[in-house]
């Protein structure tokens, strides 16, 4: 593993750092980080790793394209860069920079039999109720999701018709929370943001009532980044699993478990007693605000990873949230102020 090169798009951004941290600890340090340090504050996620080269996006790509044999010995792309606002309306923006820019990537990797594993998204089952890799549940309710199902038809297209040259992976996260997501702003997890919460006035917060969901039920599929982690090098030490997988826990939990964790974790430390929801709810820690009217009809309420596809490939022992989140507050404990201010 030692000697390999890989190239990791999107490295300075909250997991495509993860994966390079999990690189360097499995001693692989000629990383080539593709992204763009516009928002400044990401070269912190970066500082502390071991990588050989950065390179902006649009400089990569464009060399790519008109000067492909100076990327062509690479062992593997790991393809997480996009643009993750699930807010964002720009529409041209997205297809170009989501779709159109993997699939360049993709092509350049096929041309020279590079292991290329992507970043999608679970956002491209919408408000379906059943989370699997088939075209009957994919009902994405914006561009942003989108812009990753076209890209996922786009290799299913491949796969299907015409015999690929390597390993082509796309992973749909689930809700991604952990280490390294301090620049996200509003896009950040609820975990980190009960973090923040707490720590300013001993209270968190949470969605109200909406879509037949009581206050803090609805419910996702939380994965602690870690765990992605494991599984996708797992996964690149397997070059003939091809394919789209999702990956989650596979076990959903309510918004509410959030709270109650995080909580608890500041709690422990402040030498206070643990609580549970009702208690939280009753002593004002939780308070549940409206649903806010602009994401009406473009919110999931429910998701969980059906996993029989990834199971195929690997087997992973996920965190739940209680555990991700205890493992979670210890980083932001030690490292809060390094990554965030
Ligand atoms: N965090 C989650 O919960 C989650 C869930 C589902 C899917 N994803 C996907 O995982 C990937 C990583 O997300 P994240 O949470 O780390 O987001 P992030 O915003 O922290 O990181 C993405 C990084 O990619 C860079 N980037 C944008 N477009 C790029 C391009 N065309 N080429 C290279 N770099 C580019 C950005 O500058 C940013 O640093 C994304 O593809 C995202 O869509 C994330």
């Amino acid at each position: 593993m030692k000697n390999k090169t890989v190239i990791v798009t999107g490295g300075a951004g909250f997991i495509g750092s993860n994966i390079i941290e999990g690189l360097n600890k499995h001693g692989i340090d000629n990383i080539i980080v593709v992204d763009n340090l516009k928002n400044a504050a990401k070269f912190k996620n970066i500082a502390d790793l071991h990588i050989i080269d950065f390179i902006d996006k649009h400089d990569f790509i464009q060399e790519i394209l008109t000067n492909p044999n100076k990327f062509k010995q690479i062992d593997a792309v790991f393809h997480e860069g996009a643009c993750s606002d699930t807010m964002e309306h720009n529409g041209h923006y997205m297809m170009k920079n989501n779709f159109e820019y993997s699939k360049n990537l993709f092509i350049h990797c096929q041309t020279h039999h590079i292991p290329f594993l992507y970043a999608s998204s679970a956002a491209v089952y919408g408000n379906e109720t059943q989370f699997k890799e088939e075209k009957a549940y994919e009902k994405t309710l914006n561009i942003y999701g989108y812009s990753k199902l076209l890209f996922d038809d786009y290799i299913r297209y491949h796969l299907k018709h015409r015999k690929i040259t390597s390993q082509v992976a796309g992973f749909r996260y689930f809700n991604v929370y952990g280490p390294r997501e301090c620049h996200k702003g509003k896009m950040a997890s609820v975990a980190y943001h009960h973090y923040l919460q707490y720590a300013k006035d001993e209270k968190v917060k949470l969605f109200g009532e909406h879509a037949g969901y009581t206050a803090g039920t609805h419910t996702r599929d939380f994965i602690y980044v870690g765990d992605i982690i494991d599984v996708k090098l797992k996964f690149w030490q397997n070059k003939l699993a091809s394919g789209i997988y999702n990956l989650g826990t596979g076990k959903a939990e309510p918004f509410n478990n959030i709270a109650v964790s995080m909580v608890n974790e500041y709690r422990k430390d402040q030498g206070k007693s643990t609580v549970n929801l009702e208690e939280l709810v009753k002593l004002n820690i939780l308070e549940y605000i409206n649903f806010p009217q602009s994401l009406h009809g473009k919110y999931q309420s429910y998701t969980q990873a059906n996993l029989d596809n990834l199971r195929t490939v690997v087997q992973h022992d996920f965190l739940n949230v209680a555990h991700g989140v205890e493992k979670y507050y210890t980083w932001l404990k030690q490292n809060y102020v390094r990554f965030a201010e």
